[in-house]
């Protein structure tokens, strides 16, 4: 993409204000809009945004540094960035990429000489059912072979723009494999809304506390109870959010929700702005599912037609609430809450101090009730059929079923929804994953489980999950792993606090030392002392979740560990005296062998 002349810029970020709106909150979206056009955010487009929307520069450039979708300097006419989850790894996505960098002779992060193209790597794009994948100018490319790759490889080379490439490059499945009580059941389009109306506001939040529904973005808290705390809050504007920020690596299942349910997902949304009091809402889209921006807009807009949005919504005077789409830009740390909102108020996505929460001082400093795609999902179907056909399934608990991503070493990758209390064995054999040797339950952040843990329960007692459900069959070696969870934190940290910011540095590093046989007992002692304080200092659940897999190779695969120290050393440095001052020794023949570490 040519660069552009200032005053092309300037009329084009013009065009978009004017077009979208100069509230300072859509700043994000505008810088969206702004790499999309020009693969960077030049710099006078920052100038342009500053003075219309009132916001300094430095302010817009650091939201340009935070997210990884964002830049500051020109991308190639082809922005390609591979999907670096560890099932993406599994399925060979780092030869894919070399096949492609080698073939267009570019390399990693670089923009290629004619600024062509730059590939570079990105975290988990939620494609974990059908890849290796990746994003080109941000849209998914999936089900990658080195077929598919050379192809690309020729398409770049000649210039074909996006559109002109094959259709079922972009094809995104479903794979639904396992559907319970939520995604069974047909919906009828204004069913639940009818039953609010009919039951009013207090009697269908008292359907959702008889449901004891709880949250399903990981944490677990009572739905009701958040709704009812964000309708008691003071104030003359509350807000309803959903969060489809989705970036647990192994997560995939809110993407499928959204394809395929998501006027039930609205719906939820809308109930909850009938309980709470909302008017306006937002769905916080992840930026790796752009993809699914043009469908989701017309489902609005429909909903609207149907009158199931907008004002008096379902010919009832006074309920009106309207959904707005926000995108996301790149950072995993956007799915926690607070975190969010920041994202959707146009700044950096860092995680807010709290108290307050959301609930009481949450979007533009309003109440707030932010919950998961699935949590709305199951809202409406609760509001629906009732809280006690709701109860129906599940444990004491937790009640009714979980949505999962399965994915990894298993003959049927995709969506599984199961009742709480279901064994992990039980979908390891729906899945054809038997025989693995760990399942990776509830993302990176989430925990490894050996064979003999395969009894255990998916359920708050037991396995709490966000759904992520990776299997590593018995060949696969734990190492990579890690390393590939430990490389994801260390750069998804948000940087706010220090046990976060520098241990997952640390972390990462000794990891690394290990990987190389470099390091010592002494090394994984300070892994686990690192990863305790994390645990405990950290914080957001970021931190505090981050060093989970190191803890559990340490517990219960040790040997990932120990077969590759260093034998017979207590300690070893971190830095490497003499591999640094090799060459000046070979420059200087100066090299006797009493100046060495090693045989000192
Ligand atoms: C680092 C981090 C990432 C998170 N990512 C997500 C996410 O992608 N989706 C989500 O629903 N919740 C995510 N959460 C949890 C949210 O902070 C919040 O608890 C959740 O959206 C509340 O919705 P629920 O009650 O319906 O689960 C994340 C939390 C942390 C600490
Ligand atoms: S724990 Fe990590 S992600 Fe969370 S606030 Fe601290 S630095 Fe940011």
């Amino acid at each position: 993409m040519p660069l552009s002349s200032h005053d092309t810029v300037k009329r084009m970020v013009t065009g978009l204000l004017t077009a979208r709106g100069h509230e300072p909150d859509l700043l994000l979206q505008h810088l969206i809009a702004i790499q999309l056009a020009y693969s960077y955010v030049p710099e006078i487009a920052v100038e342009v945004l500053s003075s219309v929307l009132g916001v300094t520069r430095s302010r817009i450039r650091a939201c340009v540094d935070f997210y990884a979708f964002l830049h500051a300097r020109p991308r190639g006419d082809y922005d390609v960035l591979f999907s670096d989850n560890i099932t993406d790894r599994m399925a060979g996505s780092e030869a894919l990429r070399q096949q492609l960098t080698k073939r267009l002779g570019v390399r990693l992060d670089q923009t290629r000489g004619d600024g062509r193209v730059t590939v570079s790597l990105t975290s988990c794009t939620g494609m974990c059912d059908q890849g290796p994948a990746m994003l080109v100018n941000g849209l998914a490319v999936t089900a990658l072979t080195p077929k598919r790759i050379e192809r690309i490889g020729e398409l770049v080379e000649a210039g074909v723009p996006l559109e002109h490439w094959p259709a079922k490059f972009f094809v995104v499945e479903d794979h639904i494999h396992r559907a319970g009580d939520l995604l069974s059941n047909a919906e009828k389009m204004s069913a639940g809304l009818q039953r609010f109306l009919d039951l009013g506001p207090q009697a269908a939040l008292g359907e959702l506390e008889a449901s004891v529904l709880r949250g399903r973005g990981g944490a677990g808290f009572t739905t009701a109870l958040k709704w009812r705390i964000c309708r008691d809050s003071p104030g003359d504007e509350r807000f309803v959010v959903c969060n489809a920020d989705e970036g647990e690596p192994g997560t995939f299942k809110d993407r499928v929700l959204l394809a395929r349910y998501p006027d039930l997902v609205f719906k939820g949304m809308t109930l909850c702005a009938g309980i709470i009091g909302a008017r306006k809402g937002y769905l916080y889209l992840r930026g790796e599912y752009r993809h699914m921006l043009p469908r989701l807009e017309w489902v609005l807009s429909r909903r609207r037609e149907q009158g199931l949005l907008g004002w008096d919504i379902c010919g009832q005077p006074g309920f009106d609430f309207d959904i707005e789409i926000h995108l996301g830009a790149g950072a995993y740390v956007c799915g926690e809450e607070s975190a969010l909102i920041e994202s959707l108020e146009g700044k950096r996505g860092v995680v807010r101090k709290r108290p307050p929460y959301p609930v009481v001082s949450g979007f533009q400093g309003r109440p707030t009730v932010v919950n998961n795609v699935e949590t709305f999902l199951a809202a409406a179907r609760i509001v629906e059929w009732g809280g006690h056909w709701f109860r129906g399934e599940g444990t004491q608990q937790s009640a009714g079923s979980k949505i999962l991503s399965v994915s990894g070493d298993v003959a049927r990758p995709g969506i599984y929804e199961y009742p709480f209390g279901t064994p992990v064995s039980r979908v390891l054999e729906d899945c054809g994953g038997t025989g693995a040797q760990a399942v990776q339950v509830s993302g990176a952040a989430g925990v490894t489980l050996a064979p003999s843990e395969f009894s255990r329960t998916l359920s708050f007692e037991d396995l709490p999950t966000s759904g992520s459900f990776m299997v590593l069959g018995p060949d696969r070696d734990l190492m990579d792993m890690t390393r590939n969870f430990a490389r994801f934190f260390a750069h998804e940290s948000c940087g706010f606090c220090t046990p976060c910011r520098v241990g997952n540095r640390l972390l990462e590093a000794l990891v690394e030392k290990v990987a190389a046989g470099k390091a010592s007992a002494y090394d994984l002692e300070e892994m686990r002392q690192i990863g305790n304080l994390m645990r405990q200092a950290s914080y957001c659940g970021l931190g505090t979740t981050a060093a989970n897999h190191v803890r559990d190779i340490l517990d219960k695969f040790p040997d990932t560990f120990q077969r590759r120290l260093r034998p017979g050393s207590d300690f070893t440095p971190a830095f490497d005296l003499d591999a640094a001052l090799a060459a000046a020794r070979a420059i200087t023949g100066r090299n006797d062998a009493g100046a060495h570490l090693e045989e000192a």
